[in-house]
Parts: C-alpha cells; structure tokens; sequence
C-alpha cells in the first residue's frame, strides 16, 4: 500500500531547533531527500494536481526550491526558471526584496526569463512568512508573466504566510 504524501513529509522532515539562531525551529528536508520513495511521491504530489493545466515555466526559489522546481518542470512538459539570490544571475535581472522568518533576503530573475503573457508555476520547498513566496509572484508579474499558482510541500500556518498569497493559487502538500 503506497503511503499518503503528508504522512511521508511529517515523517522525513525533521525538526532542528534553534538553527539558524536561537528561537527558529528549521524544517530540515534533507531526510525526505534521500528516501526515495518519499522524494518522488513528494514531486508526484507537487504535478499532480496541474497536469492537463497549461503551463510554461514552473519557477524554482533557490535553493531548496530548485529540488522540486526542475523535476515538476518536466513532469508538466514545461520549462524551468531560477529565482535566485541576488548577485547569483549573469544577465540583466529583475530584483525584489523581502523578509525572512530570519533576516533579510533579495531575489532575482533575468528580465528575460518569462516572456509576457507566459504561464508560471512558481515551486517551492516550505512556505514561512510568505515573503519569498510573495517576491516570486511580484517578479513574474512585473515580467508580463500570468502566475498559475505556487505550489510548496510544507506550509507553517502559524507564521501565517497564505495572508500575503490572498491573491495565488497556494497549494501545499502538508501544513503545520
Ligand atoms: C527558505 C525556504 C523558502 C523560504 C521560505 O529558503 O526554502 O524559500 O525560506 O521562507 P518565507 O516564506 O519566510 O519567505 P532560504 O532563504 O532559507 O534558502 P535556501 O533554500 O537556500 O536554504
């Protein structure tokens, strides 16, 4: 019997507490990562739902991000885009800054990567705050890009991030 998706991430996401600073609990997806059942159940999970959608790009937020991003890609025959930290693109880009549940990030795209009119998912491994999240849509709308939805295998309800998305699609796999 397969097991359900949310059983396999609240069994291979750890917990570490106080990292990265004292007072933050860190959802460590790592074990997931390397237990091959649940990381293709997890990617499964993640495409299912927009398969038969029409989409052409899915965005990936660096780095943890990157791991589900590239394979729903090809899962849903579209192209990949990486959001990524700032100083990381070579080509002209396009930035937003955000908040962290930790500090203070900015996430880049290049101008060029998603054409007008595009349709994107942006994917993503853990909703927080809400902040990168709410970057990613805010850099792809100033693009001309039309957001599909964001899509995250874990959601921390309590830090209430689903407020700043009132106007996404969010999807998420489990929630805590
Ligand atoms: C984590 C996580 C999300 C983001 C969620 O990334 O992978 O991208 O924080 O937080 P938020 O909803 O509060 O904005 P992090 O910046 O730690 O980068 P990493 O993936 O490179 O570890």
């Amino acid at each position: 019997m397969s097991t359900d998706v949310s059983t396999l991430i609240d069994r291979y996401v750890r917990d570490i507490p106080d990292y990265p600073q004292p007072g933050v609990v860190f959802k460590d997806i790592t074990p997931l990562l390397s237990h091959p059942t649940a990381l293709r159940t997890a990617i499964d999970a993640l495409a299912e739902p927009l398969l038969g959608s029409e989409i052409d790009l899915v965005a990936g937020l660096e780095a943890r991000g990157f791991i589900f991003a590239a394979p729903v890609a090809v899962r849903l025959g579209a192209g990949f885009v990486p959001l990524r930290k700032a100083g990381k693109l070579p080509a002209e880009t396009l930035a937003e800054s955000y908040d962290l549940e930790y500090g203070t990030a900015t996430v880049e795209m290049h101008a060029d990567a998603v054409p007008p009119g595009s349709r994107v998912l942006i994917v993503d491994d853990v909703l927080a705050t809400g902040g990168t999240g709410r970057a990613a849509v805010d850099l792809i709308r100033r693009a001309g890009g039309t957001v599909v939805g964001l899509s995250v295998l874990l959601e921390l309800g309590f830090l209430k991030g689903r407020e700043k998305l009132a106007d996404v699609e969010l999807r998420a796999l489990a929630t805590v």
